[in-house]
């Protein structure tokens, strides 16, 4: 099979000839003949590509063969989609070059490669960032700096902005079931700084070690806690959440109940009532980690633990899951015997979160645009689950989609022992994701569970049927998956 490609090539202005050649097909001919353009600087980064009916027509061949050929090359980073402006060749698929040689004393050294965007990224903890509400973010602050007063270029009062701490007030009272006072919410960069902030460096912080934790959690965020001097002490869970009756000395713990993170089973009510409880009782505190709240898909969202005691809670949140982790701005709900210690960690003035971006926040929150782009949001990732739930039924049916129907994410029950080896598929086959053993904390007894941790939320809203396909493509065949081991 040969065919030229001529007038599009005009239409886009580029001196183009392409070749659909080999005996792969014509979604893999025209995949491979794009791909080799833009590798070879024919098409240059930034050129727009022909819309898929034009160039269907001009090649012969159907719209969803141009379609795919498209999605598969946005997928791999050489090309990129946005609304309104098409399909263009991404701006760092640069033609390969040779590297610049760098000298040291012991002679010319070349720079090692950069590590390849994975064709397909189902990696937990990214919202679509292609959804990034850019015309509302933008007309927020356009009139956060409009009608700001001088005063506020000058520094910043470490607290935060006050139209920030309102704003959230009302907010996450609403959404959440919070109840606070703006003089109890400290700004800051996010849930981990929040943690920073709490435990100091060595100790110094408000709170005191050890901190007990899920069995499965972040590493980085234990990592942080680490070189902070906290230890941390592994609560272990089960569909019900943490189990909280086996807390004993430790004075604080650290649970995310909503959605534990990465596993899903929500915190049940009697657990939630204990560790109130176990907070009374021994002058204990509950950090709770809200990352994810506002996206529950099979009811209304359980309220916030906070609400049960805000003496006993603080709660932490950011808006790295329903916006951007780019932004770094996040809230800290605290009970009022902690805000003095808190802001004395932060210091005189602002020095974490800009200013101008908590009264963008304050009034994307007051104007409605932040409930509006949830909810856009929610029914995205809602759909993105159902069809990564409906895909497994279709295609691996002993696979298991375990953990609330909530989140940005969901953990894949694998048979015992596959984990591994479905991590080494995975990697060949350009899909990234995580394994559940990376989320394990070293020194939980807790039997060893084998599942994937899929990031439905990453890719953008074209990648993502491919992505699903990949993922399939790499599941352990099915024949005796045993029992649930959860407990
Ligand atoms: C378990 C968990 N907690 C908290 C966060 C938020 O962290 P940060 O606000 O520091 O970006 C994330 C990631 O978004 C998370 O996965």
């Amino acid at each position: 099979m040969a065919k030229s490609w001529v007038n599009s090539a005009e239409r886009i202005g580029a001196d183009l000839h392409l070749e659909l050649s080999g005996s792969g097909g014509r979604r893999a001919a025209l995949i491979d003949a794009l791909r080799e353009a833009v590798r070879g600087g024919r098409l240059a980064p930034g050129t727009r590509l022909p819309p898929y009916r034009s160039l269907a027509a001009d090649l012969g061949v159907a719209r969803n063969t141009v379609a795919d050929a498209y999605a598969e090359l946005v997928a791999e980073g050489w090309l990129t989609a946005r609304q309104g402006s098409g399909t263009l060749v991404a701006e760092r698929a640069r033609p390969l070059r040779a590297q610049p040689a760098r000298h040291t004393e012991r002679g010319p050294v070349t720079a090692p490669p950069r590590a390849r965007a994975p064709r397909h990224d189902l990696r937990q903890g990214t919202p679509d960032a292609s959804a990034f509400p850019r015309a509302a973010w933008l007309a927020s602050y356009r009139r956060a700096v409009q009608q700001t007063p001088n005063e506020v270029f000058g520094p910043g009062d470490p607290a935060g902005r006050i139209e920030l701490r309102e704003a959230l007030t009302e907010y996450l009272a609403r959404v959440r079931g919070v109840r606070t006072t703006p003089d109890r919410i400290v700004i800051c960069s996010g849930f981990a700084h929040g943690l920073r902030l709490l435990f100091g460096q060595g100790g110094g912080g408000v709170l005191r070690a050890p901190l007990a934790v899920e069995a499965y959690g972040l590493g980085f965020h234990r990592a942080l806690l680490d070189t902070a001097g906290v230890r941390t002490v592994p609560l272990p869970i089960d569909e019900h959440g943490a189990c909280v009756e086996e807390l004993a000395r430790e004075r604080a713990v650290l649970l995310t109940p909503a959605h534990p993170f990465p596993t899903g089973g929500p915190l049940q009510a009697e657990r939630r009532a204990a560790v109130i409880d176990w907070a009374r009782a021994r002058g204990g505190v509950v950090l709770e980690d809200d990352y994810d709240g506002e996206f529950r898909y099979d009811r209304k969202p359980v309220g916030a633990l906070q609400g049960l005691d805000p003496e006993r809670v603080i709660l932490l949140g950011s808006v790295s899951k329903s916006l951007s982790p780019a932004l770094r701005l996040g809230w800290m709900v605290l009970p009022e015997r902690y805000v003095e210690g808190v802001l004395a960690a932060k210091g005189e003035r602002e020095a974490w979160a800009s200013v101008l971006d908590q009264l963008c926040l304050a009034d994307f929150v007051s104007s409605g645009s932040y409930d509006r782009h949830v909810r856009r949001m929610r029914q995205r990732y809602r759909s993105r689950r159902d069809r990564l739930v409906a895909a497994l039924a279709a295609q691996a049916p002993h696979i298991e989609v375990t953990g609330v129907a909530a989140g940005l994410h969901a953990v894949l029950r694998l048979p015992p022992g596959t984990e591994r080896s479905a991590l080494k598929a995975a990697a060949w086959q350009g899909v990234a994701l995580d394994g559940l053993a990376a989320f394990r904390h070293p020194e939980t007894d807790m039997p060893v569970r084998d599942g994937l941790v899929v990031g439905y939320a990453t890719p953008s809203e074209h990648a993502y049927g491919a992505a699903l396909e990949a993922l399939c493509g790499v599941l352990p065949p099915g024949e005796s998956t045993e029992a649930p081991t959860d407990g």
